[in-house]
């Protein structure tokens, strides 16, 4: 079961596919790629949109592209990547912009300087809120200097790390990424497209890396933990 949990493939909603007729050329891509799950998480910043009114958006888009979508297409999975805000692990209603009915959260943190609060508050949505927090795409901040102490505190937190396929690519960070892969400090993989030319889909080229890298046993690691936090158990939904 390959499932891609970061994409920016609903319509109008962000900075990502700009009309359904891309968002369909996306799903043709990804299907290509063998993708069978899409996790849609459009960006969320608190300061632009409330909750509401951004999980209103979202259902129109979703279901403009779910009402396309042909059968043997990926299917999608509505979630949203929600961009860090001091005081998010107080924020009324911050659950429902979890992975479908998972409670599995695609967090975005801040690409300057972290801190201790930023640390805690993301330790208060795991232990207060109890919401599985999933870090987007990790190795964006891996080499931002006076982080790395900070990083390694929210590692040590349960949460699970997303790393963007794309970066497998990047002869810096790969080396890192497929060493994190193996020691199960990264854990998912997502290719955060957002269009068919602009950042297309590279899921699987990303894969390919990794197998030969890092070995089988990590991409099976990848997916069957993918299934299992979308509780899908082999058959197509
Ligand atoms: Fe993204």
């Amino acid at each position: 079961m390959i499932i891609d949990f970061h994409s920016h493939i609903l319509p109008g909603i962000d900075d990502g596919s700009k009309d359904l007729g891309t968002s369909l050329e996306m799903l043709k891509i990804s299907k290509e790629q063998g993708i069978d799950y899409m996790v849609a998480t459009p960006h969320f910043h608190a300061t632009r949109i409330s909750i509401s009114h951004f999980l209103e958006a979202r259902e129109e888009a979703y279901k403009c592209v779910s009402e396309h979508r042909k059968s043997d297409m990926p299917k999608l999975i509505p979630g949203a990547e929600v961009a860090y805000f001091e005081g998010i692990s107080e924020a009324e209603g911050i659950e429902k912009l979890t992975v479908g009915n998972t409670g599995l959260l695609l967090l975005e943190m801040p690409f300057g300087q972290w801190n201790q609060p930023m640390v805690s508050e993301v330790e208060r949505l795991i232990e207060e809120r109890h919401i599985q927090i999933m870090l987007a795409h990790l190795e964006r901040y891996l080499f931002v200097s006076g982080n790395r102490k900070y990083m390694r505190r929210v590692m040590e937190l349960p949460l699970y790390v997303q790393i963007n396929a794309g970066s497998l690519k990047e002869w810096r960070k790969s080396k890192r990424l497929v060493k994190m892969f193996k020691k199960q400090q990264a854990h998912l993989l997502g290719s955060d497209c957002h269009g068919v030319h602009y950042r297309p889909q590279d899921l699987a080229e990303g894969r390919q890396i990794l197998q030969k890298k890092a070995g089988r046993e990590v991409l099976n690691n990848i997916d069957s933990l993918g299934a299992k936090l979308l509780s899908i158990n082999g058959e197509q939904q």
